[in-house]
C-alpha cells in the first residue's frame, strides 16, 4: 500500500455520458471508480443503484468502489455483489450490526468497507478490524458534492494509522491541497469527484492526487 489509490467520484461525471465520463478517468490513470449510493433517507439526496452499478461493470475493468449512503445496507448486499461491486462499503451510522454486515459482505466476495461521518469519533471502529478492508472517513457531510474539506476530520485518520492491510480512505472535499493533508494524516486511498471532473487536464488532476 505504498502508492496513492485515487478514486474518482462519478457523483461529479455528466450521468447522460457516463460511459464516456468513466472511460475518461480510466485512460487518465484512476485506480478505482467510486459510485455513491444514496437513497433520500440517510442523507437528503438521492443518485443511483444496483441496475447502474451493473452497467459500469460492463464498460469498466476497473475495481468498483461502491459507497452506500443509504438505511438498511444489509438488505442491498447481495445485490450489489451480482451487480459487480468490488468494494462494498456502508455506515457504521446507519446499522445496529456493523460485524455481521461486514462478515456478510466478505461471504459474497467483496473486501468490506465502513465510513464514519464528520461527528462519529473514530475509535466507535475499535474491535472490528480484523472485519474491515476499507475504512472511509467523511471530511464532508455525506450527501452532495463539490463541499468544503473538513480538516479535522481528516486528523481523525491517525487513530487507524498502524492498521496493517486496512484502506484508508478520504471523501470530500479532496483536491490537491487537501490530498496532502489527508495523506499526511495517514489515507491510502483518495475519493475526489469535483476536482477531477471539473479539471480540464483530467491526467493532470489525477497525477496531482497521486
Ligand atoms: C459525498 C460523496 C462523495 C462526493 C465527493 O457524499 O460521498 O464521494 O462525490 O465529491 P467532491 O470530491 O466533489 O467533494
Ligand atoms: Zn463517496
Amino acid at each position: 500500500m505504498n502508492n496513492i489509490i485515487v478514486a474518482p467520484s462519478i457523483l461529479s461525471a455528466d450521468f447522460a455520458n457516463l460511459e464516456r465520463d468513466i472511460k475518461k478517468v480510466e485512460a487518465a490513470g484512476a485506480d478505482w471508480i467510486h459510485i455513491d449510493v444514496m437513497d433520500g433517507h440517510f442523507v437528503p439526496n438521492i443518485t443511483i443503484g444496483v441496475p447502474v452499478v451493473k452497467s459500469i461493470k460492463n464498460i469498466t475493468k476497473l475495481p468498483l468502489d461502491v459507497h452506500l449512503m443509504i438505511e438498511n445496507p444489509e438488505k442491498y448486499i447481495e445485490p450489489f455483489a451480482q451487480a459487480g461491486a468490488d468494494i462494498l462499503t456502508f455506515h457504521y451510522e446507519a446499522v445496529k450490526n456493523p460485524k455481521e454486515i461486514l462478515q456478510k459482505i466478505r461471504l459474497n466476495g467483496m473486501k468490506a468497507g465502513i465510513s464514519i461521518k464528520p461527528k462519529t469519533t473514530p475509535d466507535v471502529l475499535d474491535g472490528l478490524y480484523d472485519y474491515i478492508d476499507l475504512i472511509l472517513v467523511m471530511t464532508v457531510e455525506p450527501g452532495f458534492g463539490g463541499q468544503k474539506f473538513m480538516e479535522d476530520c481528516a486528523e481523525k485518520l491517525q487513530h487507524y494509522k498502524n492498521l496493517k492491510n486496512i484502506y484508508l480512505e478520504v471523501d470530500g472535499g479532496i483536491n490537491a491541497q487537501t490530498a496532502k493533508i489527508a495523506v499526511t494524516n495517514g489515507a491510502n486511498a483518495l475519493v475526489a469527484g469535483n476536482y477531477i471532473y471539473n479539471a480540464d487536464d483530467t491526467q493532470g488532476a489525477i497525477n496531482s492526487l497521486k
